[in-house]
């Protein structure tokens, strides 16, 4: 008989200092299973403190989050008013099952108010035409193994190309001063500006480094050079 994985649930809080009216609290489940999307990685409370100090821009944004896992950004993005598209790898149902399981802990109901598709990066299968139209990419750490590096650009290229003004907002660890995809972006005709991050969370009154757990993580804005 097989025991369900234990799920333990995460609170982030995000917060305006200045004025303590606005407050969102997210839950993200977690299990205790190896895999790379029952976990939060280091680089999504990066992202979302980055949408939330951006929370302005968000309401009516259609988001489309990639390799979304336990789908912190994706979720700040439709709590501040963006409709959301979660999508995980179509070959891992468990993934895109916990993709929901988020989406459910936090009154975001799955094919209402936010839709849960899966995408798998470099797959030009009939699921992209149902993407629809959409302004913003996000991506947490999904530049985590350079095989893959080319296979996420030409999907977020395609993409990008299809939608004018579109752009990819990602957050990356550095796990080697090797990996790069600089040449990646040149051969797809993409752009990228690095975001200055040494202030993030300042008007909130949280520690930049709270935010960064001791990890080198840096933030892409991505966009067509076309
Ligand atoms: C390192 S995890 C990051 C998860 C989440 N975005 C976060 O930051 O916590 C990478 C995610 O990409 C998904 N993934 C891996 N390969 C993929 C592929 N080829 N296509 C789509 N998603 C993929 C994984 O299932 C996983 O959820």
């Amino acid at each position: 008989m097989s025991e369900s994985p234990i799920e333990q649930v995460k609170k982030f809080v995000f917060s305006d200092d200045r004025n303590k009216t606005e407050k969102l609290d997210i839950y993200i489940p977690e299990l205790l299973q190896a895999s790379y999307s029952f976990y939060t990685w280091p680089c999504a409370p990066v992202l979302a403190w980055f949408l939330w100090e951006n929370r302005s821009e968000l309401p009516g944004k259609r988001v489309l989050e990639l390799g979304s896992g336990t789908a912190l950004p994706g979720i700040l993005a439709a709590k501040c008013g963006s409709h959301v598209t979660f999508t995980e790898s179509a070959t891992l149902p468990k993934s895109l099952a916990h993709t929901r399981r988020s989406c459910q802990l936090n009154q975001l109901v799955v094919d209402e108010q936010v839709r849960v598709l899966g995408l798998t990066w470099g797959l030009f299968l009939s699921n992209l035409d149902c993407i629809g139209p959409v302004d913003i990419i996000l991506g947490s750490d999904c530049f985590f193994d350079p095989a893959i590096f080319e296979d996420i650009l030409v999907t977020v290229s395609y993409i990008l190309n299809q939608n004018s003004g579109a752009k990819f907002f990602c957050t990356y660890q550095e796990r080697s001063t090797d990996w790069t995809i600089e040449h990646l972006l040149n051969k797809w005709k993409l752009r990228a500006k690095v975001h200055d991050l040494s202030n993030l969370g300042a008007h909130s009154g949280v520690e930049v480094s709270d935010i960064f757990a001791g990890h080198t993580i840096h933030l892409l804005e991505i966009d067509s050079k076309a």
